[in-house]
């Protein structure tokens, strides 16, 4: 293949370098009218592309906060918007691209980078590790009958879109974000979003919840309807919320919509409580399950002692050649997190250790599998204890 050079895309570029995200995703080309969408939607100076004669790759990313176990907010890459030209695929353009953002990630002093996914095989040998994961639900709405216990407080809300972006943004800020794994959702996010609303086909509706404090949910969804006799469904996209109760006060809006015989809301917390509301438990099928964020640790020992940590000490041994940097031994321990010459009781690579960070896989489940190799019997249990959390991480936040 001819040479090519791997540089920050300039403002002016963010139109092409869509259309050829757009053109890796089998998707129509973006529409002219959408320019000052797409304007919004690119952090200056985040966006790599690959040229020779012309773009032939790109990936960009914005910057984000994800909350780690124990509380804290880490700066995050948002990576998205990856794609290489179908007739330059396979020849290393994405392995420059992803070097050189990762690179940049690491001299800006970034600890973390997520991205989603299209395939499950692209990112692990970048270090990417599958960080949460989620289920779908179907709700089948005429056997959905609410058990008589569960809360009725506070009132719905249908804001106007796109309008409504503005109050969505300002409540998903205030949210307390304490679930790992959930983050940030700087105006690029909403950008995109915007874009989406603008549309004329697919348009969403959002909704907030009142309660006595205040907003304190939000939702988005739409309700897709074929011809006028045919079924229904109501696709629940987007759905966050402060307190159980604007969890069910938003589930009892949705089920009282109209015209509605199914619905649908994917990629939700592994422990979120649906079936639980219902006299029926049966009326919401678990339909998938799937992963969520995948995560990369840039910076492995700042990354480390960002989060917390319950039981004794572990001595890792990590090793990463693409960010060499990282290669080494952690103590990690509720004490802290320090660099070691002591001997290796799990030896892992970047991927592994980003499927361990937010506490959604077990070290000892990831030594059955052969993806982390033990020094002895019982670290996989001690690693157990050390990276749980008690609790399901979630994201949540597409992109
Ligand atoms: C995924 C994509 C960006 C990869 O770009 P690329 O330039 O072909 O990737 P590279 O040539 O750098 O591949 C690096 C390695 O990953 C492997 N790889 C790349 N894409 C892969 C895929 N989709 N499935 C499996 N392996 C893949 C390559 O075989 C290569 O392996 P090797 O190092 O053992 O030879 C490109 O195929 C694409 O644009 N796909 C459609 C859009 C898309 O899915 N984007 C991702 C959005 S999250």
């Amino acid at each position: 293949m001819s040479d090519y050079t791997v540089r920050l895309l300039r403002p002016d570029e963010t139109f092409e370098a869509t259309a050829l995200f757009h053109a890796a995703l089998h998707a129509p080309p973006p529409k002219d009218d959408e320019r000052p969408y797409l304007e919004r939607m690119f952090q200056p100076g985040r966006a790599f592309g690959a040229f020779d004669t012309e773009l032939i790759g790109s990936a960009r990313s914005f910057d984000a906060e994800l909350t780690v176990p124990g509380g804290k907010r880490v700066p995050l890459g948002a990576v998205t918007g990856v794609g290489v030209r179908a007739d330059r695929t396979r020849r290393g353009v994405l392995s420059r691209i992803m070097h050189a953002q990762l690179t940049d990630f690491a001299a800006r002093g970034v600890p973390l980078a997520g991205l989603y996914a299209t395939e499950g095989s692209i990112y692990g040998r970048f270090g990417y590790g599958v960080a949460t994961v989620t289920q779908d639900f179907q709700v089948d709405r005429r056997r959905a009958l609410l058990r008589p216990e569960v809360p009725a407080s506070g009132e719905v809300e249908l804001l106007r879109m796109p309008d409504a972006v503005e109050r969505l943004a300002a409540l998903y800020a205030r949210l307390p974000l304490t679930r790992p794994g959930l983050m940030t959702r700087p105006p690029y996010w909403w950008a995109r979003f915007e874009r989406h609303a603008h549309r004329d086909d697919d348009r969403p509706l959002a909704i907030i919840h009142n309660g006595p404090g205040g907003p304190d949910g939000l939702a988005i969804y739409n309700v897709r309807r074929n011809g006028w006799r045919d079924p229904s469904t109501l696709d629940v996209w987007d759905l966050h919320v402060a307190t159980p109760d604007a969890y069910t006060g938003l589930w009892r809006y949705f089920l009282s919509v109209d015209l509605v015989d199914t619905i649908e809301a994917g990629d939700r917390p592994r422990d979120e409580p649906l079936p639980l509301l219902f006299t029926d438990m049966r009326a919401a099928r678990i339909t998938r399950g799937g992963d969520d964020l995948w995560l990369r640790l840039v910076d492995v020992p700042a990354a480390l002692a960002a989060r917390e940590y319950d039981g004794e000490p572990v001595v890792l041994e990590v090793t990463d050649p693409l960010l060499e940097a990282n290669s080494g031994r952690y103590r990690v321990g509720p004490g802290g997190v320090t660099r070691t010459e002591l001997p290796a009781r799990l030896r892992l690579g970047a991927d592994a250790l980003a499927m361990l960070y937010l506490g959604t896989w077990q070290a000892s489940a990831l030594v059955a599998a052969g993806r982390i190799q033990a020094a002895d019997e019982d670290a996989p249990r001690l690693a157990d204890r050390l990276f749980a959390t008690g609790g399901q991480a979630w994201c949540g936040t597409h992109f």
